[in-house]
């Protein structure tokens, strides 16, 4: 006797099918493999919108990555077959919310996994910009380096100094305590939604009303916000302006939080003294002129890239995706 199609089912058709949109590493695709009727992307190659349509009318529930755009048009696919959205990632700014859950699809997310990996991210580029580590590695590398003197390469200190965080959410949480116990940096923090007060005493943070609040007292000002439309361009040449002179800017949220072409502008006529970026408003393209500033550290969305953090997370949309078709409500649920 078949199941009948239940509010998780697959339909009474067995195993829930599930196409995966990318390579994950090789534990979460063993797994995925013993639960469900997966379709695995060997050549790692990103779907084409059609694909992906394509993969909305034959599957049950898709996988899908940030490289997918997983638009209303492309969620126009008739007809759906699939009910659930499993995003590998906490952001999920590359899906059209409302359109899937316009279509009756549920949309998920993988948080907590990734928080120190992305905090370490943060971290890690701070020190990079500020200690000049990308330039030195150019400069050993080249063949440049003509051994130790007392005025090469001088940066900037880290420890002590004012540390900005535009968001103290889950990740801006974990870079706080980092620079707080880490480096004995003082933190301010501008957060619509701030956490309660007994988190912000233990990271010894003090909340600004603006942004521009912020902007005015870090060396370092790192970016921990969603990308919604609220923030899209949220720190754009005005901003920048209010930054200090001495000041860097490091960002491992999402690329359009920042407006690259302001960015740019703002470092050519030195009005900032550097940035530290993990993404860009048009990955995997970056704007040409950044590639030619020493001053400015460029990684390639490396946030939660860690084998630790990957097989985590791909295990968290297994799980979400498990609940579903048990019926149950998955425990990431963002739509
Ligand atoms: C992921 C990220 O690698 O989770 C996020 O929001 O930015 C990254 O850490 C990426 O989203 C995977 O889809």
């Amino acid at each position: 006797m078949s199941r009948p199609a239940g509010p998780g089912s697959a339909g009474g058709r067995g195993r829930p099918s599930v196409v995966v949109t990318r390579r994950l590493p090789a534990p979460v695709e063993e797994q995925l493999q013993r639960e469900f009727d997966a379709c695995l992307n060997s050549s790692d190659r990103p779907l084409t919108a059609a694909e992906l349509q394509d993969a909305l009318r034959s599957a049950d529930a898709l996988l899908p990555t940030v490289t997918d755009r997983i638009t209303a048009d492309v969620l126009a696919a008739e007809p759906l077959r699939a009910r659930i959205l499993a995003n590998f990632g906490v952001g999920f700014n590359h899906i059209d919310v409302a359109a899937a859950r316009a279509r009756g699809l549920v949309v998920t997310n993988t948080p907590d996994v990734l928080t120190d990996d992305t905090a370490d991210d943060a971290i890690m580029l701070m020190l990079m910009v500020a200690r000049r580590g990308g330039e030195g590695e150019r400069h050993v590398r080249s063949g440049a380096w003509t051994g130790w003197r007392p005025t090469h390469m001088l940066g900037t200190r880290v420890s002590g100094k004012t540390l900005g965080l535009i968001g103290l959410g889950r990740i801006g949480r974990a870079v706080a305590r980092r620079a707080r116990f880490g480096f004995d940096m003082r933190i301010v923090f501008h957060d619509p939604y701030p956490p309660p007060p007994a988190v912000l005493a233990e990271l010894g943070a003090e909340r600004k009303d603006s942004v521009e609040g912020v902007l005015r007292e870090g060396d370092f000002v790192s970016i921990h916000s969603p990308a919604t439309p609220e923030t899209h361009h949220l720190i754009g040449a005005e901003r920048l302006a209010v930054m200090k002179a001495t000041a860097f800017l490091i960002n491992t949220a999402r690329g359009d939080i920042v407006d690259e072409a302001a960015l740019v502008a703002a470092l050519q006529a030195q009005r900032i003294a550097g940035a530290a970026l993990d993404v860009y408003e048009r990955e995997p393209q970056v704007t040409p002129a950044l590639l030619t500033m020493e001053n400015v550290v460029l990684l390639p969305h490396l946030g939660s890239a860690t084998q630790e953090t990957r097989v985590a997370m791909g295990m968290r949309a297994l799980e979400n995706l498990k609940a579903f078709f048990a019926g149950a409500a998955p425990r990431d649920r963002v739509a």
